[in-house]
């Protein structure tokens, strides 16, 4: 398998194959890191920069450790440290970042602006989550997955919240690739964008997945071997949805009833970070003003033996290793 030079923007761009083969890479990367085998003479001296139009904790994280445990050096850009599309286009950006970088990170809002700076730029670029699309968050749930229950094929999957942004967005589309049993559980104002849906089934019918879209959370979550959820708002909305997201999605919060109503061995899964209780600002505040002490999962489910939600965001920096280790 050879993917030097390649992109990493979207899943749609990689066949079943190549995902798979990069959390086997990640897996392995992570053995020797556990086993404290360097493996900095990869990419030993060179160089790449982190854009971050859009706060992060793990991403952040997760690309410097790897770069370093990989040999690189790195420069971290803030959502205000640079000229990026305020003085400067992004093809412009992209010429400039290439010529002294081999790789470059791009975190913001729209899937057109890391697609533009990919299309400029002479070196690999790497999506590190866009309005639409979070792949690489993919290839850390998978290798998870595959950690916890021991296979992929035929994995049923039940998301609930909302399902038409980058999280809903990633999982369908990961899910279709590689032959598993997509559902998004929601209200219907919430179901992701119809020529997507298409593309996914299409996908599926190859490879033995299937989409389900369901406002019902009983039929959503029955049988379910994961379930998974994300904030209701994401980064770069604006704070006046809150009200209306918690009310049209409360019916469908992870709590034990769905957990109960899922497969036995049901593991919970959540990108982070999560509102399970009142301990963050932004928690707090919406606790307050709505009268609820936690949003889309329950406290009590996000600290239970079934949530793996801290392994998932461990794998972030195995899963980003294996992205670089194999584009560069
Ligand atoms: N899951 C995830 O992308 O987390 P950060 O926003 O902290 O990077
Ligand atoms: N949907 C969330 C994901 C965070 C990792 C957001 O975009 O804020």
């Amino acid at each position: 398998m050879n993917l030097k030079g390649r992109d990493f923007l979207k899943l749609l761009d990689f066949t079943p194959e190549e995902i798979l083969y990069l959390v086997d890479l990640a897996a392995d990367l992570k053995e020797k890191k556990k086993k404290g085998i360097l493996t900095n003479e990869i990419h030993k001296g060179k160089n790449v920069v982190l854009i971050f139009e859009k706060t992060s904790t793990r991403t952040r994280c997760s690309f410097e450790v790897a770069a370093h445990d990989l040999g690189m050096g790195t420069t971290y850009l803030d959502p205000s440290g640079s000229q990026i599309g305020k003085k400067e286009s992004i093809a412009d950006t992209a010429r400039v970042l290439g010529s002294m970088y081999e790789g470059i990170e791009y975190r913001g809002f729209g899937q057109e602006i890391v697609e533009e700076l990919a299309k400029y730029a002479p070196v690999p670029v790497w999506n590190g989550l866009t309005n639409e699309f979070h792949p690489t968050q993919m290839l850390a749930d998978i290798l998870t997955i595959k950690e916890k229950l021991g296979r992929v094929q035929g994995v049923k999957l039940t998301y609930m919240g909302d399902a038409r942004y980058n999280m809903g967005n990633s999982l369908m589309v990961v899910c279709a690739k590689l032959g598993m049993h997509y559902t998004a559980c929601t209200s219907r104002k919430y179901f992701p964008k119809e020529s997507l849906v298409e593309q996914c089934r299409e996908i599926a019918r190859q490879t033995g997945g299937t989409i389900t879209l369901t406002e019902d959370v009983m039929e959503g979550t029955k049988g379910a071997d994961v379930i998974y959820t994300d904030v209701w708002v994401s980064m770069g909305e604006p704070e006046a949805v809150w009200e209306e997201r918690i009310r049209e999605l409360s019916p469908y919060q992870v709590n034990g009833r769905v957990m109960e109503n899922a497969g036995k061995d049901a593991i919970f899964m959540h990108c982070l970070p999560a509102f399970h209780d009142l301990k963050t600002k932004t928690g707090k505040e919406m606790g307050e003003k709505f009268g609820i002490t936690e949003m889309e999962v329950t406290d009590e489910v996000f600290e239970s033996p079934a949530s793996v939600v801290f392994e998932e965001a461990e794998n972030r920096m195995h899963t980003i290793k294996a992205v670089m280790a194999a584009t560069l």
